[in-house]
């Protein structure tokens, strides 16, 4: 017999929005071209993978079970080994890093331990998202696991465009922050037709991928204008470890007075992404048909049960045991590594300066932002950067880079790319700009100019 066909469009509709092929598409042309140099990839650097030792973590783990919690060592094995609460077993080493790094004091049960941000992603927008009309706005340009997430999920988004940061802006002189009037305006809109924005997407401290900041003043301002049009602000914390000491900011998390803030956070960054290990944090108090109240987290874990059932505990057990070794604070950890991500930043503005800029002229029709942190630069070109220009781009110069557009919701962002730094060596940067300077020539030129689009 014939095996039975499907057709894509029989198949749920977000399969197939770029988000979802963004990952593959960027694995595939990164397979295609092994010799160029790669600004695609935002993962963390392989140096901070290198020197791990596994069975030792596991052990200092173990012996925090036995000292700590009074377990015996069978039941210590017996705790790593079998099914685990869907709330996770390292649920106290994270509040209490919170608490120590950023002042976020919630109990532990307010913390559910997930499979990456990314399940958390999941988590949340599935328990806060109850009914049709409830909208996800999002910071745009946007992480693609947060919008990809939604519209799996068939939440409808409306994009919060960030202003063009200085460097980078067409003319409008804008600093970089999300149009906040236009959420405003949004909340309105949503409630006059009989709907409502139930959340905003931010990831405050250098966005995946514009690498933008919010400042203070907007900070607050989100916190009021949540409060005032009553919504929900889920804050990713991923990049915040690379923020400057003397620099640092507080957490929307940090400042909330009303349980207006969900906070997502993930260990791939900090630690290491092959273990999976992300984490929410949601506090507020959820009062049930019989009157008793119980954590938000409660129903995350609860629904984490149908998902994954439990976050593996043995990779939990593995950070569990950085967190133990670095006294319990995840600043601590990451604090080796924000350097090198600095460093990097540093590094590819520098050399996009030396090598691109005076390739350019005058009037350069490439311009990038200088985020303070992060893994990203954003960068405008004078023509579509599609999958068909950084093909031209990965043959004929040797780079590789990620186009914007599958960051937008909506249309925007096709005459931009996302540079990321964090993957690569210095001397890579360096010979990774010099073949950009390359590429971006070709682009200036008058017979490549494109017609707009
Ligand atoms: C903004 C943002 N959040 C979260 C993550 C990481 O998620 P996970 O823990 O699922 O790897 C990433 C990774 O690229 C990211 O850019």
């Amino acid at each position: 017999m014939e095996p039975a066909g499907l057709k894509q469009t029989d198949l749920h509709p977000a399969l197939g929005e770029p988000e979802l092929d963004s990952v593959r598409f960027l694995n595939e042309i990164m397979k295609r071209y092994p010799e160029a140099i790669s600004f695609a990839p935002g993962a963390p650097h392989t140096a901070h993978l290198d020197d791990l030792d596994i069975g030792a973590l596991l052990d200092t783990f173990r012996a925090h079970l036995r000292e700590q919690r009074g377990l015996g060592p069978a039941a210590a094995d017996r705790l790593l080994l079998e099914y685990g609460p869907s709330r996770g077993v390292i649920n106290d080493l994270v509040a209490g890093a919170l608490r120590l790094d950023h002042g976020i004091d919630v109990p532990d049960d307010a913390v559910v331990v997930t499979v990456g941000a990314q399940e958390a992603m999941v988590l949340v927008l599935r328990a806060l998202f109850a009914s049709a009309g409830d909208l996800l706005a999002v910071v745009n340009p946007c992480y693609v696991g947060m919008t990809g997430a939604a519209r799996l999920l068939d939440i409808p988004l409306v994009p919060v465009d960030e202003a063009d940061p200085p460097g980078t802006a067409d003319g409008n002189g804008g600093d970089g922050m999300p149009d906040l009037d236009r959420l405003e305006r949004a909340c309105r809109d949503a409630r006059a037709s009989g709907r409502r924005i139930r959340a905003l997407y931010v990831a405050p401290d250098f966005s995946n991928p514009s690498g933008v900041r919010l400042d203070l003043a907007t900070r607050h301002r989100l916190l009021r204008l949540a409060d005032q049009e009553d919504f929900f602000l889920l804050e990713d914390m991923a990049y915040g470890f690379t923020a400057d000491p003397a620099d640092e900011l507080p957490t929307l998390k940090s400042m909330d007075e009303h349980g207006r803030v969900v906070c997502i956070g993930t260990f791939a960054k900090i630690c290491l992404p092959g273990a999976r290990v992300g984490f929410v944090v949601a506090d507020q108090p959820v009062r049930g048909a019989d009157g008793t109240t119980r954590p938000l987290a409660d129903h995350l874990a609860a629904l984490k049960g149908m998902v994954t059932v439990n976050t593996s505990p043995i990779c939990q057990a593995v950070i569990g045991g950085m967190l133990l070794a670095a006294g319990g604070s995840m600043a601590a950890i990451g604090r080796e590594r924000a350097a090198t991500y600095r460093r990097n930043l540093a590094l590819l503005l520098r050399a996009l300066d030396e090598h691109v800029a005076p390739a350019l002229g005058p009037e350069p029709p490439v311009t990038w932002n200088r985020p303070a942190g992060g893994f990203f630069v954003r960068c405008r070109l004078p023509v579509r950067a599609d999958t068909a220009l950084l093909d031209t781009c990965a043959a004929e110069h040797g780079v590789l880079w990620t186009p914007m557009s599958a960051f937008h919701v909506g249309p925007g962002g096709d005459r931009e790319i996302r540079l990321s730094c964090s993957y690569l060596d210095p001397d890579e940067i360096g010979e990774g700009a010099a073949r950009l300077a390359g590429f971006f020539r070709t682009l200036a030129a008058p017979d490549r100019a494109a017609p707009p689009g």
